[in-house]
């Protein structure tokens, strides 16, 4: 095992030093760009005032024939657009497909310092990450990029669920990770055509009492997945996120699932179509009456310590650590939002 003190060493000379606190950012959607498509990249200005991260696809989605266009593509739009405080990602090809070692090596060469993180689709452990880094601090020194390009992976293999607390805790350059259900149910043998969402079959019936129907309660077939995730990364200081919800045409459900991500402690989730965009919006800013009732909790224990009672609810320590997360995730989302700030009362 590497020694802590080395932990923190650039792996390249001349590449920046690793960060020891990952940058504070508002990571609600990161929202998936085609980059191949010229009448999509010709819309990411304006794209990039309503997101809080534009990524460009290189992977699974983008046919064979244009997997070059599509990273060609990413560097045009990277080179072409101010994206002001909106963080921009590509999420590179997989490791052992033909094309990830020149989307990397090209686009660090040509936009090194305007990425912000890259997303590493299919790791199965720490040494897809180690590798990553490696090369990420090999480019950054080779083209004097100035501040680390993170990594996020996608958790999306058995191995990969298996190994989730050594990839969370393989570098500092780790930004987080994402459930990724499409592959990881491929992967699993699991029963199902979806990407993402539940699944009318995984369901729990109500024992019978006589002729009377049954009651059914479908399960989700995620929650054993993020809540996992969500422990590696909280316990390495890293964010998790809910990944992709493919049926566009059923906003309910995916603002259930996105929802259930936010409550179980993920930041954000992929936005796929335009009208996912508003769906995360809603749902990784925090509720309004949350909000304030988190800051009359720190209000009321200035020190954040002993116990008060507030309309019959017992606060203390705990509960005070609690409502500090959503008062200060409040904070940011008030940063961008002046209409959200004035509902929360900033
Ligand atoms: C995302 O990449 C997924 O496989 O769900
Ligand atoms: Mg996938």
């Amino acid at each position: 095992m590497k020694l802590a003190r080395n932990f923190f060493r650039p792996l390249a000379i001349g590449a920046p030093d690793p960060y020891r606190e990952l940058p504070v950012t508002l990571e609600r959607m990161i929202h998936f760009v085609p980059p191949h498509i010229e009448k999509v990249r010709a819309k990411v200005p304006e794209l990039a005032k309503q997101v809080d991260v534009v990524l460009g696809n290189l992977e699974d989605a983008i046919p064979l024939e244009s997997k070059l266009d599509a990273r060609r593509g990413f560097i045009a739009m990277a080179k072409a657009t101010d994206f002001g405080a909106t963080a921009l990602w590509t999420r590179i090809n997989a490791l052992n497909s033909p094309w990830m070692l020149d989307d990397v090596t090209e686009i660090m060469a040509e936009v090194g310092d305007k990425l912000d993180v890259v997303m590493v689709p299919k790791v199965e452990g720490p040494w897809d990450i180690h590798y990553c880094d490696q090369l990420l601090a090999q480019l950054e020194a080779r083209h004097g990029v100035k501040k680390p390009v993170l990594i996020h992976a996608i958790l999306e293999t058995a191995e990969g669920v298996k190994n989730v607390d050594a990839i969370a805790a393989a570098s500092p350059r780790m930004h987080g990770m994402s459930l990724g259900p499409a592959d990881l149910a491929a992967s699993r043998a699991m029963k199902t055509t979806r990407v993402g969402g539940g699944h009318p079959e995984y369901k729990v019936l109500a024992d019978p009492a006589g002729d009377a129907p049954r009651a059914v309660a479908q399960q989700d077939l995620w929650h054993y997945t993020i809540a996992k995730m969500v422990d590696a990364c909280a316990a390495n200081g890293i964010k998790a996120f809910y990944g992709p919800f493919g049926d566009f045409s059923d906003d309910s459900a995916c603002e259930s699932q996105f929802r259930n991500a936010f409550l179980l402690g993920c930041a954000g989730a992929w936005s796929l179509h335009p009208s996912q965009i508003a769906i995360a919006k809603r749902v990784f800013s925090p509720d309004a009456g949350e909000v304030k009732f988190a800051a009359r909790i720190l209000e009321a224990m200035p020190d954040g310590s002993g116990a008060v009672m507030i309309d019959g609810k017992m606060q203390d320590d705990a509960t005070w650590k609690q409502a500090k997360v959503i008062v200060d995730l409040a904070r940011r989302v008030a940063e961008k939002d002046p209409e959200l700030a004035r509902a929360y009362g900033f």
